[in-house]
């Protein structure tokens, strides 16, 4: 894995001011193409595979926005740091990673993908930001309350107390219109809203204010297991989360132990049928049908026959997506060289922005 060397020998060159240039107002730093909205999004390589909900809540919307936006998405490896990570397993991660979004259909021709420790400048702008915000601001963060608390105060890094400064440097350098992601990211893309305004009414409009773009469905898939909490790759219940990459055999199996609800009658109700209704999200996103069709076809029959077929859609939905992915993963060379220009690509716009 001999990336580093490589993507880090120029850091944007062309696009850096020079001494005289740096002298002129920083106002034309913004280099967005004004024809499409720009957009960028994040997500990070601490599993050996995504997850339903990953897919759900941020993947599926990255494939359909790169037709029509300028799209940036980055394997945020140096997000990864925050939680102990063993660096040989940190970078097969990054490499599946990128095989993953290949096969769940970011194409490299559309889209920008690169790897956020290939572009210096998010650390540069990162220490910007954590000046700018407030010790107390940073405190109210949830994730960074949850996750602290999961492993102490004493094992809680202190990145991952400045992480969500890091995803706003990540955001502003690329001038983001929108940044899709699930629902467990809005507070931290308000943040980034609040931080860039601040900056902006300091020291002059330098940054465009990004918006969450989070789906009323999909935003939070439930383990299936244990259907009030969110699908988790840190989470404790292997079996309450579907990979991307588990054989279809045992997702067919963790789906057909899926938790139900009290009664018999397949219906979308978050409060009193968690179970059934995050089954229904899953069946409703993946087959394109919608949960009032898939209600009304399930009258009068029971569970098992509902979970046999949301078994069927997510098995048959992941079958080719994971044969796709493995065999991106025999082609070492390819993955590097698609994240070895699109990794300059993100250098040339994030320097212009930083400079
Ligand atoms: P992460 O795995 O934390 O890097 O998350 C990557 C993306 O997946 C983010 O946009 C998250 O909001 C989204 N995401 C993670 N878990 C879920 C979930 N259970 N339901 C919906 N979206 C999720
Ligand atoms: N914090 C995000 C998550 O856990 C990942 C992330 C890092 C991100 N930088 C980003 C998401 C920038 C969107 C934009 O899912």
């Amino acid at each position: 894995y001999q990336w580093n060397s490589n993507l880090c020998a120029n850091h944007g060159g062309q696009a850096r001011r020079s001494v005289t240039d740096l002298k002129k107002p920083l106002i034309h730093a913004r280099i967005t193409d004004m024809s499409q909205k720009r957009v960028l999004s994040g997500i990070q390589p601490t599993s050996d595979s995504f997850h339903l909900g990953n897919y759900l809540g941020a993947v599926k919307q990255w494939v359909e926005l790169q037709d029509s936006h300028d799209t940036f998405y980055c394997i945020v490896d140096l997000h990864a740091l925050t939680i102990e990570t063993d660096p040989t397993l940190l970078r097969q991660r990054t490499l599946a990673s990128a095989a993953q979004l290949l096969a769940l259909g970011i194409s490299p021709d559309k889209a920008t993908l690169f790897i956020q420790s290939q572009v210096p400048q998010h650390n540069q702008l990162g220490w910007i930001m954590e000046c700018l915000a407030g010790f107390g601001e940073a405190s109210r963060m949830t994730q960074f309350k949850d996750k602290s608390a999961k492993v102490g105060s004493d094992s809680a890094r202190v990145g991952l107390f400045t992480y969500p400064m890091l995803q706003a440097a990540d955001i502003l350098l690329y001038q983001a219109n929108l940044v899709p992601v699930g629902e467990d990211q809005r507070q931290h893309i308000e943040l980034t809203r609040d931080l860039a305004g601040r900056f902006n009414a300091r020291y002059g409009d330098t940054f465009t204010l990004p918006e969450a773009y989070i789906l009323k469905e999909g935003a939070k898939i439930n383990d299936i297991q244990e259907p009030t909490a969110k699908m988790s790759k840190s989470s404790g219940s292997v079996a309450g989360v579907i990979e991307i990459m588990d054989s279809p055999d045992a997702n067919l199996k963790k789906i057909k132990s899926a938790v139900t609800d009290a009664g018999r009658e397949v219906k979308f109700d978050p409060i009193e049928k968690p179970g059934i209704s995050n089954l229904l999200t899953i069946h409703s996103s993946l087959s394109g049908i919608s949960i009032s069709q898939i209600e009304s076809d399930f009258v009068g029959k029971g569970y098992g026959d509902f979970k046999a077929a949301v078994a069927d859609v997510v098995v048959e939905y992941l079958r080719p997506i994971r044969e796709r992915a493995q065999e991106l993963l025999l082609d070492e060379k390819h993955l590097l060289s698609i994240l070895h220009s699109g990794s300059e690509k993100a250098r040339t716009v994030a320097s212009a922005t930083l400079d």
